[in-house]
């Protein structure tokens, strides 16, 4: 008797489930870029602080003091990606997508005092 309960119980489960895959598909773009959002302060700490050390004011290899820079978030997304020319601030575009080349850009503006 308890074995069919658990049975209907995980048969209703799966019915429930099958119903809403319909709305999950519409939604599934937005769910899966917020869970896989790119985490700036990690990208940050493998890729920049070579240069502009953990905090920003490093200013190593001739790096701008970034808890000083007065960049947009697009103008500090351009310089990223980009890089910037005649200076060793490389673009990064060819290693990171827009989605972490973006969540670098708003780490950097933490950094700002
Ligand atoms: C090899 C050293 C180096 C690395 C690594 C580096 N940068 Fe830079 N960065 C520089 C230098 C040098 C400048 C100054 C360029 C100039 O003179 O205009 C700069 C400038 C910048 C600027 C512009 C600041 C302003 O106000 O003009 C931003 C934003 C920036 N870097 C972000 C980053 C981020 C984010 C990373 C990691 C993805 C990174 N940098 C990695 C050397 C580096």
């Amino acid at each position: 008797m308890k074995k069919s309960i658990i049975f209907l119980a995980v048969a209703a489960f799966i019915v429930a489930c099958g119903g809403t895959s319909e709305d999950k598909t519409s939604t599934s773009t937005a769910v899966t870029a917020s869970a896989d959002a790119p985490d700036g302060q990690k990208l940050y700490k493998t890729y920049c602080v070579t240069c502009h050390g953990l905090n920003g004011d490093m200013q190593g290899n001739g790096a701008i003091d970034l808890t000083k820079s007065a960049l947009s978030l697009d103008e500090r997304i351009k310089v990223i990606s980009e890089g910037r020319t005649g200076t060793v601030m490389v673009g990064f575009k060819t290693l990171l997508d827009e989605a972490k080349v973006k969540a670098l850009a708003e780490y950097v503006e933490k950094l700002r005092k």
